[in-house]
């Protein structure tokens, strides 16, 4: 017994101190160690995103070229996992993959699986960070039919893993700097979001002193769902389903019909009350993408556009705040770079890796953590005698 807030949903609860990342909801503003998004994807890149996640700082261009090569160090995955892909069938869904890899990796690195030497909880993050991508791209090569593709170190994080996705044995492999480039901005922008439910999830797993590799197995599973990382493939279907710009109408009728389940998919956000600020750059990433490729009158572009503009002016989703939420434009420039629909989730996961194991590796460090354990308001029966099955 004993006095609880009753929160459900955690919508007013803080579940840990964080010097991570910041979101002002109102503002639409969402920084990094202090520094603001866009600035990060338009002038950054990556791996010093991730610099700066883990380690509190943009790297010097030392620092940059060391950290680069501890994390290119790690981008093999032992040869002997290789079997653990073909135990699958080859229409497995990736991200069923990505769980149950991610989690063998335990049974792989056994000294990073001791978390209290700070140095084997860096060496696990870098080889987490490391792996995300041969891991994703080798469920991929495997669904499709394909050999995998060993990483190229000398190319840089988004490009070996654009390489290792799409590079075929006997042709030469080249990709326009555009297009790595905005592989690599869809990696900043999903990099780190505070405590989302799969980042929630990885610390709570965390806080048991669980290993690191199982606790991003079970962000990853939490990522999976269509109201999190499963948003981007859910908005392309539904801009597919969609189809035309004349069929809007009738899909806005029924996100505002109570009686329909049916939601506008990439838009809401539980804490942007305001436009998403990793929306605007993603927008212009995708135009960017779909002009190279030559689908500028891309019709679903279309009506992602006139769907956007329709809702932002409905009282409905005005009087709610629904705004576009990255996933809404992430969805399409992923289908303009090549990839299915169902290795859309595992691009968010390989990006997301940074931030999960970022907070994990804060949690840890923290001198006053202590295990995850939320309390509930019972509602079941009241306390009753135990009936023998003769008697029932
Ligand atoms: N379409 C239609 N109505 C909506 C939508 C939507 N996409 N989102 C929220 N609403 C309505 C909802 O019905 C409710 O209306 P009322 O007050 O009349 O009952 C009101 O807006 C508040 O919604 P809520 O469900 O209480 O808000 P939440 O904070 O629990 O949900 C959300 C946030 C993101 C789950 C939700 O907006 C949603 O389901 N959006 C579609 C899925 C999506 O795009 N998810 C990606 C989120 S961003 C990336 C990520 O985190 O992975």
């Amino acid at each position: 017994s004993g006095m609880f807030t009753f929160d459900p949903g955690y919508t007013s609860t803080a579940s840990c101190k964080s010097g991570i990342t910041y979101i002002d909801g109102d503002k639409g503003e969402l920084l990094y160690r202090g520094y603001p998004i866009d600035e990060l994807a338009e002038q950054g890149d990556f791996l010093e995103t991730c610099h700066l996640l883990l380690y509190g700082d943009l790297p010097t261009r030392e620092q940059y070229e060391d950290f680069e090569n501890r994390v290119t160090y790690h981008t093999m995955i032992h040869e002997q996992m290789s079997r653990f892909f073909t135990g699958f069938r080859r229409d497995a869904h990736p991200m069923a993959i990505m769980v149950g890899v991610v989690g063998a990796l335990a049974a792989f690195y056994h000294d990073s699986t001791d978390i209290s030497d700070p140095m084997q909880r860096d060496i696990a993050a870098l080889r987490m960070i490391a792996k995300m991508p041969t891991i994703a791209a080798m469920a991929y090569k495997y669904s499709i039919g394909q050999p995998f593709v060993y990483p190229r170190n000398e190319l840089n994080y988004a490009h070996n893993f654009l390489y290792m996705c799409f590079a075929v044995p006997c042709e030469e492999y080249k990709i326009d700097p555009v297009l790595a480039r905005a592989m690599d901005r869809i990696f900043i922008l999903h990099a780190d979001h505070e405590q989302n439910a799969s980042t929630s999830t990885v610390r709570l797993a965390g806080s048991s002193g669980a290993n690191p590799f199982a606790c991003i197995a079970s962000g990853i599973a939490c990522l999976w769902g269509p109201a999190h990382g499963g948003a981007n493939e859910a908005a392309l279907n539904m801009l597919q389903e969609i189809g035309t710009v004349d069929r809007i109408p009738e899909y806005i009728d029924r996100a505002k019909d109570k009686d329909d389940p049916f939601r506008l998919m990439g838009f809401g956000h539980r804490v942007y009350k305001n436009y998403d600020p990793r929306a605007k750059v993603m927008q212009k990433t995708a135009r960017e993408v779909l002009d190279l490729v030559g689908v500028q009158d891309d019709p679903l572009l279309q009506v992602a556009q006139e769907l956007e503009k329709i809702a932002l002016e409905d009282p409905y989703f005005v009087d709610r705040k629904l705004y576009p939420n990255i996933d809404f434009y992430s969805g399409i420039t992923l289908k303009a770079l090549g990839f299915p629909t169902s290795m859309f989730t595992v691009l968010f996961a390989i990006a997301r890796t940074v931030g999960w194991i970022a907070q994990w590796k804060e949690m840890i460090a923290d001198p006053d953590q202590k295990i995850g354990r939320p309390r509930q308001l019972y509602i079941g029966p009241a306390r009753r005698d135990y009936v023998p099955i003769q008697d029932r």
